[in-house]
């Protein structure tokens, strides 16, 4: 009967995850400068309603986040690229964004068209490693996808970007770090064979070594019956057997762990 119950939620997770997927309000063009290249990053005219919407659904899915209203996502994306990036960005009059172009592709293009596995490896520990400095800065992401961070191959450097969202600072940091880890590790999985399910988690766990996280990490996958799972699903269409499987590798980490303690 249990059982039943997180099948049906799940199922019903996934509908509903792929509704908030699709509502996009912005849009990104790359432009170039002299020989400087640009990003600028748009809303669209209706974000503003899809912001203002957005923010009760996720407090019922208790989803511990919020789309920042244009005014604190302009600041913060200006506080975090010339803290994190040293650099500086341009806030236009009527609300464009423009960023300097961070190198390389994202983890996610990397997962979807990258074969040889030493190269995945190196692109998902670059990302992992660049959240854990990002955390470590005492910062969190709070949209932490694969989707939202570049990696260099060359340069072995990894960026994080796209900082509309933002954790609710009332949530414990490791809770928060947790989060971000989770949304990485699903990002990943999603674009990873099954049979390479357990090796991706060792390799996130790890290489961000925090034995509080992976507790709370391993709170998201317990259950399937959890409110916020219509986001997660979004962020990553896990199918229920994909969830279950990292629930059964976070689990048995954590026992083994508790057992050499
Ligand atoms: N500073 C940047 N440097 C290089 N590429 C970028 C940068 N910012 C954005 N991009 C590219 O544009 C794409 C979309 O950007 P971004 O993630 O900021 O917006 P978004 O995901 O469409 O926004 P949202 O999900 O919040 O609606 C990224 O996946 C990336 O390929
Ligand atoms: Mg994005």
């Amino acid at each position: 009967m249990h059982e039943l119950a997180e099948r049906a939620w799940f199922l019903v997770s996934r509908l509903l995850g792929r509704v908030l997927r699709s509502g996009r309000y912005s849009t990104v063009r790359i432009t170039r400068q002299g020989t400087e290249l640009l990003v600028s990053k748009q809303r669209r005219f209706y974000a503003p309603l899809l912001v203002w919407m957005g923010g009760p659904l996720l407090r019922i899915m208790d989803t511990g986040v919020r789309i920042l209203p244009q005014r604190d996502w302009a600041a913060r994306e200006s506080h975090l690229y010339r803290t994190i990036h040293g650099s500086s960005i341009r806030a236009e009059a009527d609300g464009t964004l423009t960023l300097p172009c961070l190198t390389g592709k994202t983890l996610a293009t990397i997962l979807e068209t990258e074969m040889e596995e030493p190269v995945r490896r190196k692109a998902i520990e670059l990302a992992i490693g660049a959240l854990a400095e990002f955390h470590a800065r005492g910062f969190t992401h709070g949209d932490a996808m694969a989707e939202n961070v570049t990696i260099d191959l060359e340069s072995a450097k990894a960026h994080w970007f796209d900082f509309e969202t933002m954790h609710e600072s009332g949530r414990p940091i490791a809770w928060r770090r947790a989060d971000d880890v989770r949304a990485l590790l699903a990002t990943c999985l999603v674009r990873t064979p099954a049979a390479r399910f357990a090796d991706t988690i060792d390799l996130i766990l790890d290489r961000y070594r925090d034995e509080d996280v992976a507790r709370h990490l391993a709170a998201r996958f317990a259950s399937a019956l959890q409110r916020p799972l219509p986001l997660h699903l979004g962020q990553a269409a896990l199918s229920f057997r994909s969830f279950m499987e990292v629930d059964r590798a976070l689990s048995g980490r954590n026992h083994s762990i508790a057992g050499r303690a």
